[in-house]
């Protein structure tokens, strides 16, 4: 199992002093210096998400990771023209379509695959023209892993938000939703991948699901770096990933 590592939060705390002064000689946390600390801990590809109000990465860092990163970038984005015209400039590795809604704090919900074939299928289709591998971000619910199988993208991400948010029963239950739709997709000839609200406590669950190759996790790694630096806790958690079920 692959480690994407998520590294929007750290350019939330450089915004947070930096915004107004991107190119200040002493702005810090530098990305690239982080991207690394993950790839030399065993990260296999680092991903961002490129919001249309930019509240953390920017388009500077985008260009800059792709120069610097030496494992592979995978882009999360919104369908939106803007970011679609970046992409395929700037040829990450991965894209990963997400829904974006501007207020909220982070992702939230799957992608409607299944509502949205009509505005999905060019998104996809010139990506992938342009050798990038998609991925859509969607909920653990067959009919949006059958409207991915239609759109043609080599992969999902399973949304693993109300697992990790789940308690007693209703977290068997989503525990449950996410092996089914494991092996469904995996039937489907999809690489599965999986996302949300993955922490050092639940990937014990997590590494239970069947069929899953790369988990993209964030908030968490992210979190205890403060305390024990990126590189010992991106170790930490592939450890983690790592011991046998
Ligand atoms: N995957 C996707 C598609 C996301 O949008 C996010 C959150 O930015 C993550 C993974 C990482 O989630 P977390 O920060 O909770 O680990």
């Amino acid at each position: 199992m692959l480690l994407g590592v998520n590294i929007d939060h750290i350019a939330t705390l450089r915004q947070a002093r930096y915004a107004a002064d991107p190119l200040s000689p002493i702005c810090e946390p530098d990305l690239i210096a982080a991207a690394s600390a993950c790839e030399r801990a065993g990260a296999s590809g680092i991903t961002i998400h490129l919001r249309a109000d930019r509240r953390h990465i920017q388009d500077r860092d985008v260009v800059r990771l792709r120069e610097s990163i030496n494992t592979k970038l995978n882009l999360e984005m919104g369908n939106t023209p803007e970011i679609l015209d970046i992409a395929l400039q700037v040829l990450p590795e991965d894209v990963c379509l997400v829904p974006e809604n501007r207020k909220e704090i982070t992702t939230e919900g799957g992608l409607d695959a299944a509502g949205q074939m009509r505005a999905l299928a060019p998104t996809v289709a010139r990506l992938q023209k342009a050798g990038i591998r998609v991925s859509l971000f969607i909920e653990p619910d067959p009919q949006q892993i059958d409207a991915a199988h239609q759109l043609g993208v080599e992969m999902i991400e399973l949304h693993t938000g109300a697992f990790a948010n789940a308690t007693g029963p209703a977290r068997r239950e989503e525990t449950q939703r996410l092996i089914l739709a494991a092996t469904h997709a995996h039937g489907l000839g999809l690489q599965v991948n999986a996302g949300h609200g993955i922490n050092y406590v639940n990937i014990c669950e997590i590494v239970k699901i069947p069929h899953l190759v790369e988990l993209n996790i964030g908030h968490s790694i992210v979190s205890r770096a403060l305390t024990t630096g990126l590189e010992s806790a991106v170790a930490e958690m592939l450890a983690l990933m790592r011991r046998t079920p």
